[in-house]
């Protein structure tokens, strides 16, 4: 009963006011077409359509990323590019010693996470990855300022691009773990995900307009805290909010997590780096 009162206290529905775009309004970023809805993924069986969290935001958050300039997340895509030339380790290399033209990493983000040698990998673990095994660096913090910074750097070549994430094979066990966690209700507010982003997306929440909580625009730049974040740190935030233990980042659950919900997003465009509040 009491779950039901919280809730009901929580989402406010304003069925017949909504200010959210909807199917029809459209991202074109510097001239490319974005694609912010699409036909939901067979996968996602609860939804017929998927759509941006962009199309949820107010006009004025919504023209942020609608050129580059505005757009606060390039300041960090800048220090990106810095850090990419940017010698350290034993090896005393840097990443554009190895990866000579940025453009070659066009596509990838359009498939993470995947499964590689039977692990389960982020972004960020390509990149440590790189850093440790062949720098001979220290790897960089989760959702630290150098990590989110590269992580926008390489999603944004794949900007434009349909999300197409992996879930059969070896990655299909990993991806009914992630939907078991998307369902689990959890934290004193006993909720899921699926609660406030499956059941009530596009209702009111507080003075915000709830999204289906899609990751095709990570790490994204929010207003709240004038950063990047990274996926997992806003699952953490969520968390938070339900009063929930969050998971730790880069940990079994959240990657888990991330598989399912980038595969929700099947057939959307990779919208990095995307401006939030
Ligand atoms: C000593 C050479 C070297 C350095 C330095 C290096 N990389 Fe790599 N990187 C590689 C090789 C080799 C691969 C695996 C082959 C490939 O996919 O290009 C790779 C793979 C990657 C991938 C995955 C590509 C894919 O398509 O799966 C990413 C992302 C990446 N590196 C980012 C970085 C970043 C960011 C840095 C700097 C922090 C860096 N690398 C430094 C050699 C290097
Ligand atoms: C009590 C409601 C609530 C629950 C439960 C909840 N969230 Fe959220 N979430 C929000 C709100 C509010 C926002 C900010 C507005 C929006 O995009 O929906 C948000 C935003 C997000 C975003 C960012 C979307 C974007 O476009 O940038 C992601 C991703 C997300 N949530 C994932 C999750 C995951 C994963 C869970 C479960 C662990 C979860 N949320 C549980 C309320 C909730």
């Amino acid at each position: 009963m009491i779950i039901k009162i919280l809730m009901t206290l929580y989402i406010t529905a304003l069925a017949g006011t909504l200010a959210w775009a909807g199917e029809d309004s459209s991202l074109t970023v510097e001239g490319q077409e974005i694609k912010i809805s699409a036909q939901a993924p067979a996968h996602a069986e609860n939804l017929d359509m998927v759509y941006s969290g962009w199309v949820f935001r107010t006009d004025e958050t919504q023209s942020l990323q609608m050129d580059d300039f505005d757009n606060p997340a390039f300041v960090f895509v800048d220090e990106g590019i810095d850090l990419f030339s940017k010698v350290d380790g034993s090896e005393v290399k840097s990443c554009a010693g190895c990866h000579t033209n940025l453009a070659d990493f066009s596509g990838l983000r359009a498939s993470m996470p995947k499964v590689v040698d039977g692990k389960l990998l982020s972004m960020e673990d390509l990149v440590n990855g790189c850093r440790v095994k062949r720098m001979g660096a220290d790897p960089w913090k989760w959702s630290g300022t150098e990590m989110t910074a590269m992580t926008a750097l390489i999603g944004l070549q794949s900007r434009g691009m349909e999300i197409q994430v992996k879930i059969d094979g070896e990655a299909a066990e990993l991806w009914k773990t992630g939907k078991e966690l998307y369902y689990a209700r959890v934290g004193q507010l006993d909720m899921s995900c699926a609660n406030c982003h499956e059941d009530n997306y596009g209702n009111m929440i507080r003075a915000d307009h709830l999204s289906q909580g899609q990751i095709n625009g990570f790490p994204t730049y929010r207003l709240k805290n004038a950063k990047l974040n990274s996926v997992h740190g806003r699952f953490k935030g969520c968390m938070k909010n339900i009063r929930a233990t969050p998971y730790k980042e880069g940990g079994d659950e959240f990657r888990a997590l991330e598989l399912y919900l980038a595969s929700r997003g099947n057939g959307l465009s990779v919208e990095t780096p995307s401006v939030r509040n």
